[in-house]
């Protein structure tokens, strides 16, 4: 080496060295001062003496300005104390609002893992993702009652059970929150269907919200210790949530003792000095009530107090500063955007809340050496379905699919045969054969009135986001007139989809066809006709459009012809079928109520599969249960996956295979039809009982609101309180879940008697009876025989997942406390125990508790 060579390596090697050292010294730079934690502090007499000097530091006009959000997702900034504006995401299985990030299973599948450790863990990872997104606030988790399996956010939610969500949200909320994150618990209350949720007033007395709707909010507050709360869409009792004082002044400031933020859902306020003075702290995601001049118009008048405000502002104040905003940056280097970490959450999630729910003859699990073949048939085999639609749904960056989950477990020597089975749904409009053409009449109207234009076509397939550009706001409407020969007899399909704020109405041969109310949103809908070889059928679509706009889609098909001859082969000639279907994010979701029958075509594709080999297992998408009536007993195998978020391809086939030994337990009971659900007299608005609520707008337009009512008169008899009270059998019912192991329950020892107001110890053992390792989870059931108020024949009260090697035993012991042997007395008002006889029953279901033990409280 010459030296010119060596001068210059010397300055390649000094120059890197600068470089290193530069890029050490940014890193050490951009690590703040102090810790980047985390957990809130405690109020104190310091933290509110700062809090109340911010406040004397603004004029009223600043003040009111904080008590809207802005664009869409944040709360408002305020120079004059340095505060700057806050950052909120949505929810619950991924910190989703901004970019793709890790989609977790959460909600239901959540629940039905029945771990409290993993909740914690679940939410200590959202709160990562959301310190590596600067996220402040997350909008999660709902904790709304699975009240009826078509409600379309029951995925988001946790499960039927107060119990149960109460003990699953509280080490959620201390994950999300230990991370320096504000949770949002949600939504408060009584939002447990979509079904015209801005409007319904959900009617319910008093015991029923005390016990088994606002237990898991009453936990989140006073053991989670949550700092902020949402406020729903619907109205509760004839008041709207965000101006309901029983809910938010009484309840929830009094009694709870809640000091956090209370916010209303998105465009879920309608009154500025209602929601001003019953409680709603920040109107999101904009102040169209509670804006500055409408707030100073009515401090003015002395409508509002200038206090009032200060309430509010004192409550986002004292939450900016227990999580210390103003001295930490909420980005957090040492977290990441794409998290390998998160992607183990996932998984653990998704592993743990798959429910085996039948398994004929042992066929799982599979035995992969003997596996050559395998068919993966189905619309949710590929790609994969993480989660249900709506706010909370978050965009993985590489969600595992049924299909490539298997493949990849499988690895390179077997074969796996995928085939979707069924065609799209456009497939099928734009594939019907009209025996005709399709006489399109537009009407110049909302409601088919008037003089149309009519055009002819040979599809009914029509997607036009306006009529003639975006400045024809023209209303119009469109009856579309055609008919349909049938070649052969049998069963056919009729698929219709509209979409947004649309009316539709199907008649054939002059009869409506009925199809379930949609107000908001819309899922495919459809029907099966029976028709004779050559009958021809007339058919009349009216169609009313809510937008400026068409998005309608009309087709037949023949049922039999639905599954596609390559799935039925596949599923021949493989070893093993696995056929995955249920719902996704367009048929199960935030704004629409879902179909308890599986979405169209999935029936038959099931049947088909099941009828070309013997070993078909069927894998469930969804929120909770669906109609299994036309093949449950055609199928040896049926494994509900929840949605099971990016990972749920990968837990699916560790399942399927035995890596995993399934412990999935139901947080809610599996109906056979939706008319046995005990909500199904009192899920739609009663007729009649509708009245009608003038909201004045801001701009000072009056706007009447017609209220319809919905009347919770089922009560306290919710999922499997009905079920075990009325002594019948729910299809599978709540706690249920199978596993590759057995156990068994002895040893329960529990006090003969007691004082009312102690706490009582149960303690019982669990054996693994089999042979391979596995979880199963204890549950604890308390009866109150002797009462003479009306209760529930047995309530959940204690449970522990406990994890057993073969042969092993542990002794779990759970405590009850006085809330457990409590119900809400209508008389007094108060949580109440009538001493007496009550029963401890312990088991692995709701309707299977082999230990039972008699405790009198004197
Ligand atoms: C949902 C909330 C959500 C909010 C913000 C609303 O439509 O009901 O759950 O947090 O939007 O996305």
């Amino acid at each position: 080496m010459n030296s010119q060579q060596n001068s210059s390596t010397q300055s390649i090697a000094s120059s890197r060295l600068a470089r290193l050292l530069t890029a050490l010294l940014a890193v050490a730079l951009a690590q703040p001062m102090v810790a980047l934690a985390q957990a809130p502090v405690a109020d104190s007499p310091n933290l509110e003496a700062k809090a109340h000097a911010w406040l004397e530091k603004l004029t009223l006009e600043q003040k009111v300005e904080l008590v809207g959000g802005v664009e869409g997702m944040f709360t408002n900034a305020q120079p004059a104390i340095g505060l700057p504006r806050l950052k909120m995401s949505d929810a619950s299985v991924g910190v989703r609002t901004w970019g793709p990030t890790t989609a977790y299973a959460g909600g239901a599948a959540l629940a039905a893992t029945w771990d409290t450790d993993f909740a914690r863990r679940l939410g200590e990872s959202l709160g990562k993702d959301a310190r590596a997104r600067n996220v402040n606030f997350l909008l999660g988790p709902g904790v709304n009652i699975a009240r009826s399996p078509i409600s379309g956010r029951n995925f988001e939610y946790l499960s039927e059970d107060p119990y149960l969500n109460s003990t699953l949200v509280v080490p959620f909320i201390q994950g999300v929150q230990s991370q320096g994150v504000i949770a949002t618990v949600k939504h408060y209350a009584l939002n447990d269907q979509e079904y015209n949720r801005h409007n319904v007033s959900s009617d319910a007395d008093e015991r029923t919200m005390r016990e088994i709707y606002l237990p898991a909010f009453e936990a989140a507050v006073s053991q989670g210790h949550v700092d902020a709360v949402m406020n729903s869409y619907n109205l509760i009792n004839g008041v709207h949530a965000t101006q309901n004082e029983f809910l938010n002044l009484k309840v929830l400031k009094g009694e709870w003792g809640f000091q956090g933020i209370l916010m209303s859902d998105w465009d879920a306020t309608y009154s500025t000095v209602g929601a001003a003075n019953n409680g709603l702290d920040l109107e999101m995601p904009s102040p169209r009530f509670m804006n500055p001049p409408a707030l100073l118009a009515a401090i003015k008048d002395g409508s509002v107090k200038e206090s009032t405000i200060d309430d509010k502002l004192l409550r986002i104040f004292r939450t900016v500063l227990r999580y210390g905003f103003l001295d930490r940056p909420q980005f957090d280097p040492s977290n990441s955007t794409y998290s390998v970490a998160g992607r183990a959450v996932a998984l653990q999630g998704a592993l743990e809340s798959i429910t085996l729910l039948k398994n004929e003859g042992r066929l799982l699990p599979l035995d992969a050496a003997k596996i050559k073949t395998i068919a993966v048939i189905g619309p949710n085999a590929w790609p994969a379905v993480p989660g249900g639609g709506g706010s909370s749904e978050a965009q993985a960056f590489e969600p595992v699919s049924t299909v490539t989950g298997i493949a990849n477990f499988l690895g390179p020597n077997v074969h796996v045969l995928y085939a979707r089975g069924l065609p799209e749904m456009t497939d099928v409009f734009s594939h019907t054969r009209w025996d005709g053409t399709v006489n399109v009449a537009t009407y110049p109207s909302k409601d088919l009135t008037g003089t149309p234009e009519s055009t002819t076509s040979n599809a009914i397939a029509d997607y036009k986001n306006e009529w003639d550009g975006p400045a024809d706001k023209t209303p119009r409407s469109i009856r579309y007139t055609t008919a349909y020969k049938a070649e052969k007899a049998g069963k056919y399909l009729v698929l219709a989809a509209v979409s947004g704020n649309d009316d539709f109405a199907l008649r054939v041969d002059g009869k409506l066809l009925e199809s379930p109310p949609h107000i908001e949103g819309q899922a495919p809908q459809f029907w099966t006709l029976d028709l004779a070889a050559g009958q021809t059928i007339h058919l009349v679509a009216d169609y009313l459009p809510g937008f400026a706009g068409v998005r309608m889609g009309l087709g037949i098909a023949y049922q039999p012809d639905l599954v596609s001859e390559e799935a039925k082969q596949f599923a021949a000639i493989a070893d093993a079928v696995v056929v995955a279907v249920g719902f996704n994010d367009t048929t199960e979701s935030e704004g629409l109520d879902r179909t308890f029958a599986l979405p169209w075509g999935q029936d038959a594709l099931i049947e088909a599969a099941a009828k070309a080999n013997p070993h078909t297992i069927v894998t469930l998408t969804g929120g909770g249960g669906m109609d299994t009536r036309p093949w449950l007993d055609k199928v040896p195998a049926l494994l509900h996956v929840w949605y099971p978020g990016q990972e749920g391809g990968t837990a699916i086939a560790e399942v399927l295979f035995g890596k995993h030994n399934p412990e999935g337990k139901l947080p809610v009971s599996f109906d056979r039809s939706w008319e046995e659900n005990p909500s199904f007299s009192y899920y739609y608005p009663i007729k009649g009982a509708d009245n009608v609520l003038h909201v004045t707008e801001t701009d000072g337009k009056k706007n009447d609101y017609v209220i319809p009512h919905v009347k919770y008169e089922d009560g306290l008899m919710v999922g499997y309180r009905y079920w075990t009270t009325t002594g019948k059998h729910a299809l599978y019912p709540f706690g249920f879940g199978l596993s590759y192991t057995t156990f068994s329950f002895s040893n329960l020892q529990a006090p003969a008697s007691a004082a009312s107001g102690s706490q009582v110890t149960v303690s019982f053992d669990v054996t693994n009876t089999g042979s391979v390792s596995g979880a199963e989870v204890a549950q604890l059931y308390v009866s109150d025989p002797s009462a003479k108020a009306k209760r529930p024949e047995r309530e959940l009260k204690g449970f522990e997942k406990v994890r057993l090697a073969p042969g092993e035993t542990k002794h779990v012991s759970l405590t009850l406390d006085t809330r457990a042997f409590s119900y809400w007395d209508e008389g007094p008002k108060k949580w109440t125990i009538e001493p007496g006889k009550f029963v401890l029953r312990v088991g692995d279901s709701s309707e299977n508790t082999p230990l039972n033990a008699d405790i009198t409280l004197h």
